[in-house]
């Protein structure tokens, strides 16, 4: 089953060579992604197509208008979700947002610096879905009527500022674009990711096993598949311990592995 992504853009060239090249040129190429791009400029009504405006209450910078915003999403997403529109026509304007937020089927989100932080989870969750929406924003910021009545999810890809939702939006993509089964050659390749376990991923190596006086490790020539894999878990351990520590209280780890970590800590040097 292949998953829509549909982007509400002023900037949809922004997102035309990510797409086109390496995994997501591949996904969509054989069907398993699809990649619809929507110029929210096509969808202001007025003579001059203006998508933003002065801020009520004055103050720098320019706001995205709702009613393109709104024009866009309802046009494209209307007949997708024709059963929510019919709920949203009888229902009375007090629960609107309400019903909208239990009824909408495909998440429409919202990227902006005042979202949910993205991460490996959120991936996860998303790609779940069959179908998501991503309206980028852009300026200094969004009506307000857009978050309380259209969207559903709001996220953020981490705590600094961009010029804009659009390279946000194509990381959120790429993230849930390669865990949709058949994204990447093998069915396993995400089982070791960093994050896919909460851990930070061993150290890898290929050929030649010298490189300029520094050996590739003797474990990983060994062919002791055991003593391998006990290894990279004892690699993953250790870099997390000692670069994300913050992580390792969020997971599962054995008692034994907890005390290696105590131990490590007496040891130095960083890896
Ligand atoms: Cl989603 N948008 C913008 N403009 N800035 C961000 C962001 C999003 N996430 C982090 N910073």
């Amino acid at each position: 089953m292949f998953m829509r992504f549909d982007i509400f853009t002023l900037f949809p060239a922004i997102f035309e060579s990510p797409l086109q090249e390496s995994i997501l040129k591949r996904a969509i190429e054989s069907g398993l992604i699809d990649v619809r791009l929507h110029n929210i400029r096509d969808y202001a009504t007025d003579k001059h197509h203006i998508t933003d405006d002065y801020p009520y209450g004055g103050g720098g910078g320019m706001v995205m208008k709702p009613e393109p915003i709104f024009a866009a999403v309802e046009t494209v997403l209307g007949m997708a979700n024709a059963r929510f529109a019919w709920r949203m026509q009888n229902a009375e304007n007090g629960v609107r947002s309400a019903i909208q937020k239990r009824q909408s089927e495909i998440p429409i989100i919202l990227l902006t610096p005042q979202g949910r932080v993205f991460d490996q989870g959120l991936a996860r969750e998303l790609a779940q879905h069959d179908r998501i929406a991503l309206i980028c924003g852009r300026y200094e910021g969004v009506d307000e009527r857009v978050r309380e009545h259209l969207v559903t999810d709001e996220i953020s890809i981490g705590d600094y500022v961009l010029t804009g939702g659009e390279l946000a939006a194509l990381i959120v993509i790429d993230a849930v674009a390669r865990l949709r089964p058949g994204a990447l050659g093998d069915p396993g390749a995400t089982a070791d990711d960093s994050h896919a376990e909460g851990l930070l991923e061993y150290p890898h190596y290929t050929r030649p096993p010298e490189f300029r006086g520094w050996r590739v490790p003797d474990v990983l020539l060994s062919g002791h598949h055991a003593e391998i894999d006990r290894w990279r878990r004892q690699q993953s351990l250790r870099r997390t311990a000692r670069r994300r520590p913050d992580l390792l209280s969020r997971i599962f780890l054995t008692p034994e592995e907890r005390q290696w970590i105590e131990r490590l800590a007496d040891e130095s040097g960083a890896t």
